[in-house]
């Protein structure tokens, strides 16, 4: 039998000055219709951070819905993959019956842009808040339109043609020391992974907006500049960035699936008391080479 497609009717609903909307009356585990689908398209273009509410999925029906945005990344860390739906990636404090963790414990601790270090870094990525501590582990964004568009004139004219170099093994080393769930990397996920260099501002295929593209969690070095100078330059843009003035925080509901932009948005993930439980599945859109 072929699926009846009857178009939702959607509330959508600003969610802070800065950035970020949420949809209400979604229901992403029936097939969407291509007006459905538009809107929230639309939607998710134009707030960078898109949240929706109370979406009861399934890791397949999760899947499918991210799709039709684009092709699906698999992350490096694939003992951290949903078993047979690799698209996902488990966010979690669970652990297996053995005692292993079942996820990326401290995934996003950190100001970042979704996989930055590979060529054509995702255009988005899907998380759904598959299970909620009672406090705590928010997420925050911050929109890199503003960042981009608040700097000093003298600063914009700086960064207009720099490029910077983006690494997983370089910021996975550094944090590692942290976290004794999180494993280490195994020769053969190094070997698959390079850095990339990409410039500094980038303009948005879809809005044609500008937007600073660099970030703490991966970013390490400015090409063609001293390193010193290049360290001094990273850090006086990531403080810029990471201003309060330019942040969404997501507080999360069960089951909100949020899509964000990480063409126009960093994010990071927040503490909680890991006496509870924080399950979080996400897939990742691909996207294009920053231009
Ligand atoms: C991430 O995808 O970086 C993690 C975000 C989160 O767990 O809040």
């Amino acid at each position: 039998m072929t699926a009846v497609l009857t178009k939702q009717t959607l509330t959508i609903r600003p969610l802070s000055d800065v950035m970020g909307a949420e949809v209400i009356g979604a229901d992403l585990a029936r097939p969407l219709d291509d007006a459905t689908f538009r809107t929230i398209h639309h939607a998710f273009i134009d707030a960078g951070v898109l949240v929706l509410r109370d979406q009861r999925l399934t890791p397949e029906q999760h899947v499918a819905f991210s799709k039709r945005f684009g092709p699906l990344s698999i992350h490096i860390k694939d003992e951290f993959l949903y078993p047979g739906v690799p698209e996902i990636l488990i966010l979690s404090n669970r652990k297996h019956p053995d005692g292993r963790p079942m996820g990326f414990e401290d995934a996003g601790r950190y100001w970042h842009s979704d996989m930055s270090y590979v060529e054509e870094p995702p255009l988005g990525s899907l998380l759904h808040g598959v299970e909620i501590p009672p406090a705590g582990g928010d997420t925050l964004f911050c929109n890199m339109y503003l960042a981009y568009e608040t700097l000093p004139a003298a600063t914009k004219a700086r960064i207009a043609n720099l490029r910077a170099r983006h690494s997983f093994v370089a910021s996975f080393e550094g944090k590692t020391k942290a976290s004794a769930t999180r494993g280490t990397l195994t020769e053969e996920q190094k070997r698959k992974l390079t850095d990339a260099i990409h410039p500094v501002v980038r303009t948005h295929p879809e809005t044609g907006r500008k937007a600073l593209y660099v970030n703490p969690g991966f970013t390490f070095k400015m090409e063609g500049m001293a390193e010193a100078e290049g360290q001094v330059l990273l850090e006086e843009l990531f403080a810029h960035a990471t201003q309060e003035r330019f942040q969404y925080r997501h507080r999360w509901k069960p089951f909100d699936l949020v899509f964000w932009d990480n063409r126009c948005a960093m994010h990071h993930a927040t503490t909680y008391d890991t006496h509870y439980i924080r399950h979080m599945q996400r897939t990742t859109v691909k996207g294009d080479r920053p231009v």
